[in-house]
């Protein structure tokens, strides 16, 4: 203990008003420095006056407690503030005398975070896809892009001059060319690679999808695009029938969509598959109430699908005998513009960051 304590009350006005004085006279860093010592630190004239206390009865005590608690906030604000002026102050100086290096302060000098991008809804959407058909057991796949009229065509009973080309005219690398080459103009010939990767490593059966970007020569429109991307399915089993696929196609439409949107097929043709069928599924905007975009009919197309064709199984050397699948194919984009009710496909293609940006 330093000081005996005095007898008396102290007088707590007097001690704030020396302070607060000494605190407005105070002109640099160093005076703050002091003054802060000498208002509010060991020795100053309030640590004597809260050295006190311990004489006093409780009642008393609580009281100056009070009180010094009071003056020593209002002394503390004081020197915080004043402490701030004068660091301000001593900056402004010191820049106005040219001192420092000014262009410190210049905003740019200071790097601008770099603004992080994230993948396009195309890309969402067929990882969403890929994601509910992995959980229903199928293996992912991928093709190349540039294709042989075999495996475009030929293998998937398209045969040159076939009336089935023209729904799949495309942009040919080489036409004329003893085998000429072309972008796909879907996804089904990556079931040709499978089959036949399958049959020369004798790794039946297969369950796969297959995404990846297609290229048709078809003018853009709302519902349309000439580069575009697709996810086939191919399942190549003992067995397997059209309960198979339906039942696939449905489960998958739920998933994906929901509890509310379902799947219809309806008859359709394609040279690789038989029976084949159109894959619809309930019109997302009306709920298969019937609108424009659904032309009232409750149900918007996705794809196609369908059972094998045992021709196609001749061109890979699979025995239609003991294995059967289904295949089926839709459209990427279509499913993003269903779930996201996207007016227009192009704006897919179009980089504009308030639309992309909402993904
Ligand atoms: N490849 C067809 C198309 O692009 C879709 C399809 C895939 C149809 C598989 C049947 C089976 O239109």
């Amino acid at each position: 203990m330093g000081d005996a304590p005095d007898s008396g009350t102290p007088d707590l006005d007097a001690i704030k008003d020396q302070a607060i004085a000494a605190i407005h006279d105070a002109r640099t860093t160093e005076d703050i420095r002091q003054v802060t010592a000498e208002v509010s630190g060991k020795k100053s004239p309030l640590a004597q006056a809260s050295r006190r206390m311990g004489a006093l009865d409780p009642d008393a005590r609580r009281e100056l407690g009070k009180q010094l608690h009071d003056v020593r906030s209002t002394i503390e604000a004081l020197l915080d503030a004043r402490r701030s002026e004068i660091a301000a102050e001593e900056l402004a100086t010191e820049l106005a005398g040219s001192r420092i290096d000014l262009s410190e302060y210049i905003p740019g000098s200071i790097p601008a975070p770099a603004e992080r991008g994230h993948l396009s809804l195309v890309s969402l959407t067929r990882d969403a896809l890929e994601d509910v058909f992995v959980g229903m057991g199928f293996e992912v796949a991928e093709g190349p892009e540039i294709e042989s009229d075999w495996y475009n065509f030929g293998a998937l009973n398209i045969p040159p001059a076939h009336p089935a080309r023209s729904m799949w005219d495309t942009f040919y690398l080489d036409l004329g060319a003893p085998e000429s080459t072309m972008l796909r103009t879907h996804t089904s010939p990556v079931q040709i690679h499978l089959m036949e990767d399958a049959v020369a490593h004798d790794t039946l059966p297969i369950h796969a999808v297959m995404p990846g970007r297609c290229y048709r020569r078809d003018t853009p429109d709302a519902r349309h695009l000439a580069v575009f991307h697709q996810i086939e399915g191919l399942v190549v089993d003992r067995g397997i029938s059209f309960a198979d696929l339906a039942g696939t196609i449905e489960v998958f439409t739920t998933a994906y969509f929901g509890p509310d949107i379902h799947s219809r097929l309806r008859p359709a043709y394609f040279p690789f598959t038989e029976p084949s069928a159109e894959y619809e599924v309930t019109c997302t905007i009306c709920h298969g109430e019937g609108c424009r975009t659904c032309s009232q009919t409750g149900w918007i197309e996705l794809g196609g699908c369908g059972m094998l064709d045992p021709a196609v199984f001749a061109a890979v050397g699979i025995d239609p005998e003991e294995w059967s699948g289904f295949a089926f194919g839709f459209g990427i984009d279509r499913c993003a513009q269903m779930r996201h009710q996207i007016a227009d496909m192009r704006a897919l293609n179009e980089n504009d960051l308030r639309f992309l940006r909402q993904f």
